[in-house]
């Protein structure tokens, strides 16, 4: 296996999460030592199935797992060299971790420019939020276009547009994203996928947290498989599509060459990526 981001000899990397260990109450432990990398500059992926962690590991690092009354038993995060566990969510986002949470929950009942406004209430600074805002409008111009309208109107694709508009008014370093394909429709997917790739080019490193592997795989670099709370298996994304772990499990089961008509065959939401990717 390659080295993993964090011990590729471009020194620390901008995220680290080390030995995470988290449960909820006395009987579910989510996390049983977890540890990854973000790189600066870099997209990670984490895949996992339903009930893996995927969502407690963003939670934990956003801070927003105390929330859900998740204990954090031992382990670390650290975020530009600074140690982030315990820190309380708005203190994330000010250090520049900002989190797109799963099934977007946005404000429906604001308009999408107030949407916007509050993913930037912490930015104080006038004119970054007016840069940020001309910078989630050139991303989405669709937003543009309907500033002004409730945001619970949208459609799906449009409301996961505004979440990760919102997530970029914090101009975050680092950006959280759980499940950003969830429930759209593979148009949508594509678009929000090459989205997600413009705003890593800009400059913004991304933890994506998938079950659409084919969409995930796509678009980082080194990738996580997470599985009842352990990392069963790393490595660069040319790695883990050749080993049978992930053919099997999540991208149809057939040589690498051919994943693409296992996944037309096999898994609905892989199949809608693949037919218009
Ligand atoms: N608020 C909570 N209270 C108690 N248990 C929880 C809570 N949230 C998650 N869990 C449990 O923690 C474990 C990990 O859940 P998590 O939501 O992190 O998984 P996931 O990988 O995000 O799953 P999914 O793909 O379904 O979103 C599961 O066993 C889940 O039932
Ligand atoms: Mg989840």
């Amino acid at each position: 296996m390659e080295p993993a981001p964090a011990a590729s000899g471009a020194g620390s990397p901008l995220l680290a999460v080390s030995d995470l260990a988290v449960r909820y109450g006395r009987a579910v432990q989510a996390l049983r030592g977890v540890t990854l990398a973000v790189p600066d500059g870099g997209i990670v992926a984490v895949l996992g199935n339903n009930g893996a962690g995927k969502s407690t590991l963003l939670r934990t690092i956003s801070g927003t797992c105390r929330l859900s009354r998740a204990v954090i038993e031992a382990g670390s995060v650290t975020f530009a060299g600074r140690r982030l566990t315990g820190v309380d969510p708005g203190g994330v986002v000010t250090a520049g971790v900002v989190q797109v949470p799963e099934g977007r929950r946005i404000f429906g009942r604001l308009t999408v420019d107030e949407n916007l406004r509050a993913g930037g209430i912490r930015q104080r600074d006038r004119t970054e939020r007016a840069r940020s805002r001309d910078r989630v409008f050139e991303l989405f111009p669709l937003l543009a276009d309907r500033r002004k309208q409730r945001a619970g109107l949208l459609s799906g694709g449009e409301q996961q547009m505004l979440a990760i508009g919102r997530a970029l008014m914090a101009a975050p370093r680092l950006l959280l994203l759980d499940e950003p394909s969830l429930g759209l429709a593979p148009r949508i997917v594509g678009q929000i996928a090459e989205v997600i790739g413009e705003i890593n080019r800009q400059g913004t490193s991304v933890l994506l947290v998938e079950q659409n592997a084919e969409m995930a795989l796509e678009l980082a670099t080194y990738a996580y498989v997470l599985e009842l709370g352990r990392v069963s298996l790393e490595g660069s994304v040319e790695e883990l599509r050749r080993t049978d772990q992930v053919q099997r499990l999540y991208l149809g089961g057939v040589d690498p060459g051919n994943a693409g008509a296992a996944a037309r065959r096999e898994r609905p939401a892989l199949r809608r990526w693949v037919a218009n990717g």
